[in-house]
């Protein structure tokens, strides 16, 4: 199967080097021939002499452009063969109307997590989109991390909980680690201790027996130090700022 990559920036990167893991023929197009050149170079791939070059070699295309550019680039191409979109905001819908609604289309949702092949990625299909197609679908995502097949009304949802959430993670990271360097440890210590602590702890919560509320009943003594520390971040508000911040994020998706 010869897979066609229409844009390749950070997300498409970490995506192929997944692929190249499996049988696929991989070749792409970036926003010039020069970058075609330079890119396919760099990730050791083929490039195409254009988009419409591309799709016209190709078995299944996957579109790596932001979606400020979709309508932009797509307009003037034809489309024939399956497309996968991973854009934030661009419904299966909006995506037939820009490339071709008979076509089967498909959306996914991954994270940064791909370049460590451990993506947590969203699929949704249009009624186009035949089992064996789904299947390949998932061979694709499976091949960068794990695959949630989801209805796509729960897509911006998704978005925010595994598309955005590396983010705001790394964040209450660097928020611990910064604490640490106010009470005198180096800033590389410090992100090391929080960073495998992050680590083990969503391993504990994700194999179980445990949910987050009985670990932190686990760690909380009576009149101890981490309640202490634990009613501080409540007093704050942390569980409203982080349910507002997805709130905010899925609105942005929406109005995208
Ligand atoms: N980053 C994430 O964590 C994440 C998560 C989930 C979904 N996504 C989705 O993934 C997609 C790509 O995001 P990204 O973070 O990978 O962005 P990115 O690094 O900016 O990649 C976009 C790529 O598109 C290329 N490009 C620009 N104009 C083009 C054109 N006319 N034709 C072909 N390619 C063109 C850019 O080329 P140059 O390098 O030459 O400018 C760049 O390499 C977006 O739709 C985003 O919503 C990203």
């Amino acid at each position: 199967m010869r897979i066609g990559f229409i844009g390749v920036g950070k997300m498409a990167s970490a995506i192929i080097t997944g692929l190249k893991t499996t049988e696929h023929d991989l070749i792409i197009s970036g926003a010039s021939l020069a970058r075609s050149q330079e890119i396919a170079e760099q990730l050791n791939v083929s490039f195409a002499q254009s988009h419409q070059d591309l799709i016209d070699q190709s078995d299944i295309i996957i579109l790596g452009i932001k979606p400020q550019l979709f309508e932009a680039v797509l307009s003037p191409l034809t489309f024939k063969q399956p497309v996968i979109s991973m854009a934030a905001g661009i419904t299966l819908d909006r995506l037939g109307q820009l490339t071709n609604p008979e076509l089967p289309l498909i959306r996914i949702m991954p994270n940064i997590n791909a370049q460590l092949l451990a993506s947590t990625t969203a699929i949704s299909t249009n009624d186009k989109v035949t089992p064996d197609l789904l299947d390949l679908t998932k061979e694709i995502c499976n091949s960068f991390g794990t695959t949630f097949e989801i209805a796509e009304k729960d897509f911006d949802t998704f978005t925010a909980l595994a598309g955005s959430s590396p983010a705001y993670i790394a964040l209450f990271i660097e928020a611990l680690a910064k604490a640490g360097v106010k009470n005198g440890f180096p800033k590389s210590l410090a992100l090391n201790i929080v960073a495998q602590t992050v680590q083990s702890t969503a391993q504990t919560i994700w194999s179980g027996p445990d949910s987050p509320h009985e670990l932190i009943d686990k760690i909380c003594s009576p009149g101890g130090t981490t309640i202490a520390g634990l009613m501080e971040l409540e007093r704050l508000g942390l569980t409203h700022a982080t349910s507002s911040a997805i709130d905010k994020t899925i609105e942005k998706a929406k109005n995208l």
